[in-house]
């Protein structure tokens, strides 16, 4: 798939943030899905409880629902997690795992990743795997390494033929030290580590890996967003803070309307 074919995806992971009194802003970010209608998708990762309100309220809207984490199992004695099987029924289309927040608070190994990413396949969800380096390891010149490492570890295998990983499959890249800071790489970093990551996809997963879709997370806001999301390989973002207030996460899509 040549890279003017790929469709954005711009996804905005509300983290622990959110109520019922959150569908307002869900709702207006409803309203205006439409004009992306063709030009890039449209996604919020509610906290699990608001999942099937909202995806019930969005429903043939164009605007669609995630979920920020999934155990590995279908089901079973887990006390206080959800499955990708659950998210699925509660009307979510894909799921976060391996966020660096759940790395580092729930000790996640890109193992865990891997497995979780798995389940996500198995249910039927879009995996969006994320990967990304700790300050410590940019300033020590490893972020490459870094990341492909986690990329090697964390992403399932796919059978070529039958997996389709540019649907299921999205990737982001998110440096750590870039979350909820306000700091951002420059865009020739940004292009240096999403040039790296395309060249493992295609590498993993052949023609396939082509048509996946790399976010760029990390203190995105509407007035970064024309300048990131226009560097090459960049196909959408993952949004923290700024995902919370319509006016924000619609304007950081408008780039691509
Ligand atoms: P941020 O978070 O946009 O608030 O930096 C990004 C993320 O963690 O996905």
């Amino acid at each position: 798939m040549a890279a003017a074919q790929i469709r954005p995806l711009v996804a905005g992971n509300w983290k622990m943030n959110g109520l019922s009194a959150s569908l307002a802003e869900f709702g207006a970010m409803k309203a205006s899905a439409a004009e992306f209608a063709g030009k890039a998708d449209l996604m919020i990762c509610p906290p699990a409880i608001l999942i099937a309100l909202f995806a019930a309220t969005a429903k043939g809207s164009g605007l669609i629902v995630g979920g920020q984490d999934c155990h590995a199992k279908v089901s079973g004695a887990h006390t206080g997690d959800i499955s990708a099987e659950m998210l699925a029924d509660a009307g979510a289309v894909a799921v976060i795992v391996g966020h660096s927040e759940r790395r580092t608070d729930h000790n996640e190994t890109d193992a865990a990743v891997k497995a979780k990413a798995l389940a996500a396949w198995r249910a039927g969800l879009t995996a969006i795997v994320c990967v990304g380096e700790q300050l410590s390891q940019r300033e020590a010149g490893a972020t490459l390494k870094v990341v492909g490492g986690q990329l090697d570890g964390s992403l399932p295998d796919a059978d070529k033929s039958s997996d389709p990983v540019s649907a299921n499959l999205v990737v982001a890249y998110e440096p750590v030290w870039a979350i909820g800071t306000g700091l951002t790489p420059t865009p020739a970093d940004v292009a240096q580590v999403h040039a790296f990551i395309r060249g493992k996809l295609t590498e993993r997963y052949g023609d396939a890996g082509a048509g996946v879709r790399i976010l760029y997370g990390g203190s995105v806001k509407p007035s970064n967003a024309g300048e990131l999301l226009t560097i090459p390989d960049v196909n959408g973002a993952l949004i923290g803070g700024a995902s919370l207030k319509a006016a924000d996460f619609l304007g950081i899509a408008a780039v691509y309307r």
